[in-house]
């Protein structure tokens, strides 16, 4: 696989399994040239994923990779690496990416690869987020973009943002709202690590934000 080249552009990897909002975030971020990289392949391990047509629609290289077709874990990431290779990708972005990946794979992408998850972390990793966010009471829910580690949901943040949790919100109010500050930040991340402003020391990721990141690395303004 290819080295990243200080100062190169990004080669782009966006893995998806389902609406791909994140990922036409990217896209719309990519295309108004605010980050400085080419997208190669959206890949879905799920052919029936909306986000596959969006990304096509937008004259990006699409692949689908089905889970039912291997026998195992390690056979599916197998897949899933080798069609990355081959388009040249560098960099991963998970934008709503819903299996689990094998320790194999997270090693040989590591600090090569991000997520967004639609909580505060380390609060409320994995599945049903906003639902337990709500049964916590708790009164801000937000959003994170990390690099991927192997235990689900974690590894060193680059980005956060904090919404309210308003008195009458049920899962799908507060998750519209935490999804257009997702919306925000994943291509802020993308573009502070595209500019070579991220490094991973350990367990946490150094970012050396310029003016226009500040204030958006803790709640973003419209
Ligand atoms: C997003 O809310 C993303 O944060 C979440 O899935 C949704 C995908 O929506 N990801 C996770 O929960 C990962 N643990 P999208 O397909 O419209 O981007």
């Amino acid at each position: 696989m290819a080295q990243l080249t200080p100062g190169a552009r990004l080669k782009l990897g966006i893995l998806i399994s389902g609406r791909g909002s994140n990922m036409q975030a990217l896209i719309e971020a990519w295309r108004e040239e605010r980050i400085s990289a080419d997208i190669r392949l959206v890949l879905s391990n799920k052919a029936e994923a909306a986000g596959l047509g969006l990304a096509a629609a937008a004259g990006i290289a699409t692949a689908v990779v089905p889970y039912r077709d291997y026998p195992d874990r390690a056979a599916f990431d197998a897949a899933v690496d080798a069609k990355l290779r081959a388009a040249g990708v560098d960099f991963l972005c998970l934008a709503g990416f819903m299996r689990l990946l094998t320790p194999g794979f997270i090693e040989a992408w590591r600090d090569r690869m991000i997520n967004i998850h639609p909580s505060l972390l380390p609060a409320f990793p994995g599945l049903d987020t906003h639902r337990r966010a709500l049964e916590a009471g708790v009164r801000l829910a937000g959003c994170t973009v990390h690099f991927v580690r192997f235990e689900t949901d974690t590894g060193p943040i680059v980005a956060q943002a904090a919404v309210p949790v308003l008195p009458d919100d049920d899962e799908a109010s507060l998750a519209a709202r935490v999804l257009a500050a997702e919306h925000r930040i994943y291509p802020l991340a993308l573009r502070l690590i595209a500019e070579g402003r991220v490094r991973v020391i350990g367990e946490k990721a150094l970012v050396d934000a310029p003016a226009w990141a500040a204030g958006a690395l803790v709640n973003p303004a419209d």
